[in-house]
């Protein structure tokens, strides 16, 4: 049988690449950078399938280009870098990696809560500078986490599993979600509020939501006025799930207390005035980045593009509907 090709549009942690090179023709991208549109287009001509990731945009006009491919296999679970109906008409397959990165995105959500309900880059960054020259009872003044009460935003698999490690700490949880899970509630007390509700008690917010045309902005201007001086928002989604300008203006009014954002409306862009603000802790987009979560993303996006290029469907297809097209 002829093996397929296959384009990988970054390097790889992990088996994944050996893996390919076992069944197809494997072509890697060992820059590290993203590809232009004219790059990736030019890389992936005469492949069956590409490995793709999360700042790679395929919109329509690209995929119009790129018909030829079987299927695009993006290794992130969230794939609004991708227009995936205009896929589906073109008869393209697409699939995303959900699961494997549960525990490590979740685990990133706790610690920016509580590296800035604590400062602790700011403490860090003042010790290190040479300035701890003398205690003071003042010192970087947090906020408890322990008995407080958490707002999660999209209760899917991320924001259930960062939820459940809550009980740890004595936590009160309300959720806000499209569909109320009862199941999610009984097995974890967690109350379900609407947005507003949420956003009026919760101590902390956290971001779990895909960015889609329903989430973008999902909290601007109006929901910062709903929340505590004192609340600390998370995002841990996608940036455009909050209005960057209306989160600095938030922040600069004391409108809310701090944040921590591992994802930006612009990325890799990051609004300067955040950068200067000691309540904000920012981390690069990293939610899933340990070695086991990436591995594992890499490993399944691998199988995923194997299945889709020999015309198979792939494990974690979002568009099976696609195969009526080709
Ligand atoms: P998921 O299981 O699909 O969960 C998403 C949840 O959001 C679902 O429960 C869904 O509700 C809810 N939702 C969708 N649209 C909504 C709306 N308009 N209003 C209220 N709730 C809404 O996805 P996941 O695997 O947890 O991942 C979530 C997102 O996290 C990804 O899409 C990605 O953007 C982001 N992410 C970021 C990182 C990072 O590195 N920072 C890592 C992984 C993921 P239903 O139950 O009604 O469908
Ligand atoms: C990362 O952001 C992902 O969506 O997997």
């Amino acid at each position: 049988m002829k093996k397929p090709k296959i384009y990988v549009t970054r390097d790889l942690p992990g088996d994944a690449i050996s893996f390919l090179r076992k069944y197809c023709e494997v072509e890697v991208n060992m820059e590290d950078r993203t590809l232009t549109k004219e790059e990736l287009l030019h890389n992936i001509q005469e492949k069956d399938g590409v490995l793709c990731q999360l700042l790679d945009v395929l919109n329509e006009e690209v995929l119009e280009q790129a018909k030829h491919v079987k299927v695009f296999a993006n290794c992130a679970v969230g794939y609004n870098n991708i227009d995936v109906d205009a896929a589906t008409q073109r008869g393209i397959l697409i699939t995303n990696t959900p699961g494997v990165l549960d525990d490590a995105t979740a685990d990133l959500t706790w610690a920016l809560l509580f590296a800035a309900a604590r400062k602790v880059p700011s403490a860090e960054r003042y010790i290190k500078e040479g300035k701890f020259t003398n205690w003071s009872p003042n010192l970087f003044l947090g906020r408890d986490i322990t008995g407080k009460t958490l707002g999660v935003i999209g209760a899917g698999r991320i924001g259930q599993n960062f939820a459940r490690k809550a009980k740890a700490f004595g936590m009160k949880v309300y959720y806000y979600n499209r569909n109320r899970n009862r199941g999610f509630e009984e097995e974890t007390g967690a109350i379900y509020a609407s947005k507003e509700e949420l956003l009026r008690i919760a101590d902390f917010v956290t971001l779990h939501v895909p960015l889609t045309e329903e989430t973008h902005h999902f909290i601007g201007e109006k929901e910062f006025e709903m929340m505590k001086k004192t609340a600390i928002l998370i995002n841990v989604a996608r940036g455009p799930v909050v209005d960057e300008k209306a989160l600095v203006n938030a922040l600069e009014t004391g409108q809310i207390g701090g944040a921590g954002l591992d994802v930006f409306e612009n990325e890799p862009k990051v609004e300067s005035a955040l950068l200067d603000m000691e309540n904000v802790v920012v981390t690069p987009h990293i939610g899933s980045g340990t070695i086991e979560a990436r591995s594992n993303m890499a490993m399944m996006a691998a199988k995923n593009v194997l299945a889709g290029a020999r015309g198979e469907l792939p494990p974690n297809c979002l568009n099976p509907e696609a195969l009526k097209f080709v």
